[in-house]
């Protein structure tokens, strides 16, 4: 079993301020680290977890097997209402966990040769193989350019369309690497690690399922519930800190054509404004290196 390490663990933990009888959702369950420390907090309370992944399960499952007032779900997050209601704390850990890199057959990780895969849900039907060897050209530019912020995504696209079929991921990485100019090649970091980031977002539509649970989480959630979410990309992070930003201000357009007793008070307050990683942590877990936690509380209820 590799080990994964979770990011900003007192953070988390701090930001979800537990409930010990309370109602708790882990996401991105993963191999269940901040499902623990949840846990460990919760006395007659319960924590619901999903992910994508079996494999993730499994191995959670076991790693938990302490614990019986886990119920474990195998299904997108965004589709949390239709398991839970009224729930006082939710927490998202994004992205990808440090065993699905390091399991090389995945097909996520650009240092180890595999078939072209990176699907966490192993029954979904898109893989790597049919973004890198079925796209037009200006989609594969999108989202090379959009998801891995790429700035040669052109060449990378015009090089993967003249070496198609492209079966596994080093000769990916060699595509890659026969596109990029020799200044880039010899930069800091991987030269395949944003175009690799790229396609694991777009074969696991990550952004949409970021953005619906956004939109959804507000009908499942208590008063005084708060909603954590820790993102790797600054994407992702853009979207979290808009919709946080919406559902706790009220815009000055309101603001300046109502009367003050006209005005509802949102119903969320900001926990934060987005932090990063201790310079600590980031000595011991290099994954922590790009993350930011945000974190929200209902104020209201749903139907005052
Ligand atoms: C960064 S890891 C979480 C690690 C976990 N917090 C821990 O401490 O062990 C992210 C996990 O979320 C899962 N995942 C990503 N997007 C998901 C989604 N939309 N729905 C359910 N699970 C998802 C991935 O399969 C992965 O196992």
């Amino acid at each position: 079993m590799t080990k994964h390490l979770p990011v900003m663990p007192e953070e988390v933990i701090d930001l979800l301020d537990i409930r010990k009888d309370g109602i708790y959702v882990d996401g991105t369950l993963g191999r269940g680290g901040h499902a623990k420390l949840i846990l460990e907090k919760l006395e007659n309370g319960k924590l619901y977890c999903f992910d994508l992944d079996e494999e993730a399960i499994r191995e959670s499952k076991e790693l938990l097997s302490d614990y019986d007032n886990v119920v474990y779900i195998h299904d997108n997050f965004k589709n949390m209402d239709q398991y839970v209601s009224e729930v006082d704390g939710i927490l998202l850990d994004l992205g990808v966990s440090s065993p699905q890199f390091d399991e090389g057959d995945r097909g996520f990780s650009y240092r180890y040769d595999a078939p072209l895969d990176m699907r966490m849900d192993q029954e979904a039907e898109l893989t790597a193989y049919d973004v890198v060897n079925t796209y037009e050209r200006d989609e594969l530019v999108r989202v090379l350019r959009e998801y891995g912020e790429e700035r040669n995504a052109a060449r990378i696209a015009d090089k993967i369309l003249e070496n198609r079929p492209i079966e596994t991921t080093l000769q990916l990485v060699d595509v890659i690497k026969s596109a990029l100019p020799a200044k880039v090649l010899s930069k800091k970091g991987h030269p395949a690690k944003q175009s690799f980031q790229a396609i694991r977002i777009e074969v696991n539509h990550e952004l949409d399922s970021l953005k619906s649970f956004l939109e959804m989480f507000d009908h499942i959630l208590k008063e005084d519930g708060r909603v954590v979410i820790i993102t790797f990309h600054s994407l992702e992070d853009k979207l979290v800190k808009y919709r946080f930003k919406e559902l706790s201000t009220v815009e000055d357009d309101k603001r300046i054509a109502l009367r003050p007793e006209e005005i509802k008070e949102p119903d969320y307050v900001l926990l934060n404004h987005g932090k990063k990683a201790s310079e600590a942590e980031l000595e011991t877990n290099n994954r922590a290196k790009s993350a930011i936690v945000r974190g929200i509380r209902r104020t209201h209820g749903k139907n005052r």
